[in-house]
């Protein structure tokens, strides 16, 4: 096992990282949002593979992640100026633009589209990795979990996750996001937000001095799965409640012998119910930043407790908590949503 997650991937990992890449193997490395599921783009059976270890339907788009800004035009084609704007000031960073693809990004990594998700990651290790690449090359990487499950957030999660199926997993310790990327698409020249993430959709519309619409489960022609409704999600059944109603759900669950998870953020009196032994609470950060960091690694956790049911407390209405909201909403649909 030691062999398999490098320890904070000094280089010598790193070269045999990319010795197995360049071998059309799949290695997982860390981002600044979540473990990634590494292939090298230009190796039609290295992204076969990914699809196959995370039991994704083939017609989904993959991220192409590379290490340096000169090449966004090597990946993408007719740039929008404000996307330029948005990479100059957040890559390395939680963002992936949606641009035209350049015809070096083959249509297995687009799901057949002529657009790509590009993102330069900001973290030390996905850089070393991406640079010892070389400039040629790119890494598709989705998030190193099975499809529609939670994203990991540290080595060990993909090791619990993806175990002996990948070759080799770069250890980078704890990511300091914990939620994927903000996805901005700029298909058919309209800026829209497809997926909310790492940066606050309220920082991009300061850049871009423009409102962007959230195209929540848009258009099926863009297939991107973080947009299906049920996604991101825990096994135990999760449900979301308003702050005012999410003790009396408790209660009602409990009555009915379900051993329950409080998700709870507010820090709203709970002391009524601290007697009621079939009731767990669970707080969490009341700051959004710090909420996303532990938002999978927590519901990870409770995964492993055996709860019947998780109830979370809905965030906030602020777009400070987009990403979050957005998360929890997916994560609840296979019960569903009360709010
Ligand atoms: O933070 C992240 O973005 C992480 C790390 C590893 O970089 N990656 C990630 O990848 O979350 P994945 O595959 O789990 O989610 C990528 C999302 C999907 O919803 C996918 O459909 C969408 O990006 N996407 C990629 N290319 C697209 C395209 N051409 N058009 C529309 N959506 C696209
Ligand atoms: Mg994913």
């Amino acid at each position: 096992m030691n062999d398999r997650i490098g320890l904070h991937a000094p280089n010598d990992k790193i070269t045999a990282a990319v010795a197995l890449l360049k071998a059309g193997k799949n290695v997982a490395f860390p981002t600044e949002t979540v473990y990634g599921l590494g292939a090298d783009i230009t190796n039609p059976a290295a992204i076969n593979r990914v699809y196959e270890i995370k039991r994704r339907p083939i017609n989904h788009p993959l991220i192409v992640h590379f290490a340096e800004m000169n090449r966004l035009d090597y990946w993408a084609t007719d740039v929008p100026e404000s996307a330029r704007q948005l990479a100059e000031h957040f890559w390395p960073g939680p963002l992936t633009l949606i641009l035209p693809r350049s015809s070096r990004v083959p249509l297995s990594v687009t799901g057949g589209q002529n657009t790509v998700g590009l993102r330069i990651p900001d973290h030390p290790i996905a850089f070393a990795l991406l640079k010892a690449l070389g400039p040629d090359k790119a890494l598709a990487a989705p998030s190193a979990n099975r499809f529609g499950r939670l994203s990991p957030t540290s080595a060990h999660h993909v090791h619990e996750e993806l175990g002996q199926e990948v070759s080799m997993i770069l250890d980078g310790g704890t990511c300091k996001v914990g939620l994927e990327s903000t996805i901005i698409s700029f298909y058919d020249s309209t800026v829209i937000l497809l997926r909310p993430g790492g940066i606050p959709i309220a920082s991009i519309e300061d850049i871009l001095k423009q409102k962007i619409a959230f195209k929540k489960n848009q258009d099926i022609t863009l297939r991107a799965p973080g947009t299906l409704t049920s996604h991101y999600a825990p096994v135990t059944p999760l449900e979301v409640w308003s702050t005012e109603s999410i003790q009396q759900r408790a209660q009602e669950l409990s009555k009915k012998g379900a051993w329950i998870a409080l998700v709870v953020w507010s820090g709203f009196d709970h002391s009524s119910q601290a007697s009621n032994e079939n009731i767990h609470h669970f707080l969490m950060p009341a700051d959004p930043i710090e909420y996303g960091q532990q938002l999978y690694a927590t519901l990870r956790q409770l995964d492993q407790k055996g709860f019947s049911r998780l109830l979370a407390e809905a965030p906030p209405d602020d777009s400070a908590w987009l990403a979050i909201s957005d998360r929890l909403q997916r994560a609840s649909f296979t019960t569903s949503t009360h709010q």
